[in-house]
């Protein structure tokens, strides 16, 4: 950065020249101020090559910064545009609710937004689209959500401007909030993405609901990986989760102690629920039920992971459709905040809860249930797990959900996998889909 240090060389306070009017000085004064010409032409051209060659100014800002990649190009607003997100959002049952899905071109955002639709609520989705993985797979589920009557508002939860617009045309009652950069290994890859949607678009979210009249009750997806380091299981809610092994893990800790803040400084009714594991059908890529599926199918080896000693590596997953009972079931508990034009009127609900399925299976079973349902002979490969943010052993205790909202999983990895299967055929059989 040349050009910054030579911003030390001009006067910082130009302006005091002006002000300088005794007689004694004129002749100074007027080599002053061909001095003060001199150096604002230089102080202005300064400027000028900073802004627009500097890497972190505003203008190039897409090319370099990837936090604010997403930000760009979006068009929202007009009078169109708005009977869209209206309509999208008018509530059809009787004490139905209107909600807000962000990330609803994802896994768990599209089958909660079609659940809630189909149920007769408003629901309205918001999704940047970003390419983290093939983004033909979101555009299919947008236009599956489409025909289901709910549309996605393509913007990101950064962008307040777009947020406060959505409030001001829907007075929502409810916010699911499940966009989010997922994955753990990625982290080491694009670690900035992580902070801007889990960190800084959960706040960016928080201060719009915050200062919306009235304000949302919010349900938003942290998870399982909080636990981290943990080792002692089935983990409950009461269990520490300071020792995060993955900044995505970390970066969902920190959105449970920001939901604090704003519980208890605004009033606002927050929800946090720790995923186990999700699969199914509409699943994610980057999953490895999901590649191993694919990579079976194309005959390449897949890693399994193995821990020291030629210990196991488990999941407890967790079918979608479980997933959605408990999302909805949160939402439907969820009571209202209690803040009104930004400020706290009295003591909000905050809650945390494990949506898992309390069955770990070992890696290696997932495998064997693949080979039988696809009829095919994996090319096993077997590796230690490596320390970069994957743990070895992952088991939910489920009571706390099971008492206060009725969250009951009933589907083994077996009849999932058979529906996750099925589906994952019929879609990549049409060549047109073949892209992941
Ligand atoms: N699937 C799992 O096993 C699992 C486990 C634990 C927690 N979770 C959490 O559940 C939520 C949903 O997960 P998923 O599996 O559906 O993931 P997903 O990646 O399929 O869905 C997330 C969606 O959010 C969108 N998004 C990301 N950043 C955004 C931003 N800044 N602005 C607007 N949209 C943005 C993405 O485009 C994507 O469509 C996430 O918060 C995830 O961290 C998932
Ligand atoms: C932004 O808009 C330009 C021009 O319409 C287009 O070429 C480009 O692909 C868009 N970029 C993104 C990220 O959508
Ligand atoms: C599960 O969590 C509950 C609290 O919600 C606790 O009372 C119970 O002891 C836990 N069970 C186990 C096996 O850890």
């Amino acid at each position: 950065m040349k050009q910054i240090s030579h911003l030390d060389d001009i006067p910082s306070t130009p302006g005091k020249f002006k002000m300088d009017k005794s007689p004694y000085n004129r002749l100074r004064w007027h080599s002053s101020l061909a001095k003060l010409t001199f150096w604002s032409f230089i102080f202005l051209a300064l400027i000028f090559i900073f802004f627009f060659r500097s890497p972190s100014s505003s203008t190039p800002q897409s090319l370099s910064d990837p936090s604010r990649r997403y930000l760009q190009n979006y068009s929202w607003g007009g009078a169109a545009w708005e009977k869209r997100v209206r309509s999208s959002a008018r509530i059809r049952s009787r004490n139905g609710m209107s909600v807000l899905v962000t990330g609803a071109a994802g896994f768990v955002g599209t089958h909660v937004s079609a659940a809630l639709k189909r149920r007769g609520d408003g629901v309205l989705g918001l999704d940047n689209f970003n390419d983290y993985y093939d983004p033909s797979l979101k555009r299919a589920r947008q236009a599956l959500l489409e025909r289901a009557g709910v549309f996605i508002v393509e913007g990101d939860i950064n962008d307040e401007a777009l947020l406060r617009k959505l409030f001001e045309v829907v007075a929502f009652t409810h916010v699911m909030h499940l966009a989010a950069q997922a994955g753990v290994r990625y982290a080491m890859e694009n670690p900035s993405s992580y902070v801007h949607s889990n960190i800084a678009g959960l706040v960016s979210l928080l201060e719009v609901c915050k200062s919306a009249n009235p304000q949302p009750a919010i349900v938003w997806a942290s998870s399982s990986s909080v636990y981290g380091l943990n080792t002692k299981v089935p983990f409950s809610e009461k269990d520490r989760t300071d020792q995060p092994a993955s900044l995505y893990a970390a970066t969902k800790k920190a959105g449970e102690e920001i939901a604090h803040t704003y519980n208890h400084i605004y009033g606002l009714s927050l929800t946090g629920l720790r995923f186990f594991t999700v699969y199914g059908p509409w699943g994610r890529p980057d999953m490895a039920y999901f590649f191993f599926t694919r990579d079976i199918l194309k005959g390449k080896s897949i890693s399994i992971f193995e821990a020291a000693n030629h210990g196991t590596v488990a999941r407890d997953f967790t079918y979608i459709d479980d997933i959605v009972r408990g999302c909805l079931a949160a939402l439907d508990t969820a009571e209202k905040s209690t803040g009104s034009g930004g400020k706290k009127k009295g003591p909000a609900q905050l809650r945390v809860y494990n949506l898992g399925n309390t069955s770990p299976v070992p890696v290696s079973d997932l495998v064997s249930i693949l080979e039988r349902l696809l009829k095919l002979k994996a090319k096993r490969n077997i590796l230690r797990l490596p320390r970069n943010g994957d743990v070895q052993y992952t088991h939910a205790n489920i009571s706390l959900a099971q008492r206060e909202l009725g969250y009951k999983p009933t589907t083994d990895l077996q009849s999932g996998l058979k529906k996750f299967v099925r589906w994952y055929l019929r879609f990549y059989a049409d060549g047109k889909k073949s892209g992941v």
